[in-house]
């Protein structure tokens, strides 16, 4: 059956930490044991700005608020063991961390054969696909260690929809983190803001979770 204004073929990518699994506790954890020990003001406040943005950016935007300066080998000290001690945390993930509406989602998706991908800005990305069980649930997977420039930069989802053999703007962002917004808009994709991205003024969309998508309406747009 064709479907008037139903896209031809479309794609969805989901950015990881945030929309898929709950991770942002544990990177608010480890950042916030690093900072103490540091001697550095850290707050969920800050903890927010580094939603979507990359590890050494992470860093630099923590140690904005230093009163020292760090060199760039004990900037990369810092996030290894910033990583380290997230890793750690991680250890603790496993599939009740799969936010609400997800696994629901991906089945209506897969139903349609409407392919997806994750687009994250994280390294972790393949050992958090495999703590959550989803490893194997993705067509394809652009991450932190594919690409050069991080989000708000277009690339990890220009990547992700040329390694799924689509156009970008066949492509609906799942996204929590406004730099994300950007990306997807930057690559000229539809973008949905998810959680702490529900009101960004950019996304087409907004919902709290998953649960709250309409995606029969988002597909028939
Ligand atoms: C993003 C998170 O998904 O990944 C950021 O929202 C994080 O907070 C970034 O800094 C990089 O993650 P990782 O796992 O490579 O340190
Ligand atoms: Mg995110």
């Amino acid at each position: 059956m064709i479907r008037m204004g139903y896209m031809e073929k479309s794609a969805v990518i989901f950015d990881l930490d945030g929309v898929i699994v709950s991770t942002d506790e544990y990177h608010y954890e480890a950042w916030k044991e690093i900072s103490e020990q540091e001697d550095i003001p850290f707050n969920r406040e800050i903890n927010e700005k580094l939603r979507g943005v990359s590890r050494m950016e992470s860093l630099d935007i923590i140690l904005s608020n230093s009163t020292k300066s760090y060199s760039e080998t004990e900037k990369l000290l810092l996030a290894e063991r910033k990583n380290e001690r997230y890793r750690e945390l991680l250890n603790h993930l496993s599939a009740k961390d799969i936010l609400p509406g997800v696994r629901e989602l991906i089945l209506n998706l897969k139903g349609r054969e409407i392919k997806i991908a994750i687009g994250s800005s994280s390294k972790n990305t393949p050992f958090i696909l495999e703590k959550i069980g989803l490893a194997s649930s993705f067509d394809a997977i652009a991450d932190g260690n594919a690409i050069k420039n991080s989000k708000p930069d277009p690339e990890v989802f220009l990547l992700a929809a040329e390694r799924l053999g689509v156009r970008p703007e066949e492509c609906i962002v799942m996204e929590d983190a406004e730099a994300g917004i950007e990306a997807a808009i930057a690559a000229g994709m539809k973008a949905v803001g998810i959680g702490a991205a529900s009101n960004c003024p950019n996304a087409h969309i907004g919902v709290e979770d998953l649960t709250k998508l309409n995606i029969e309406q988002l597909l028939e747009r």
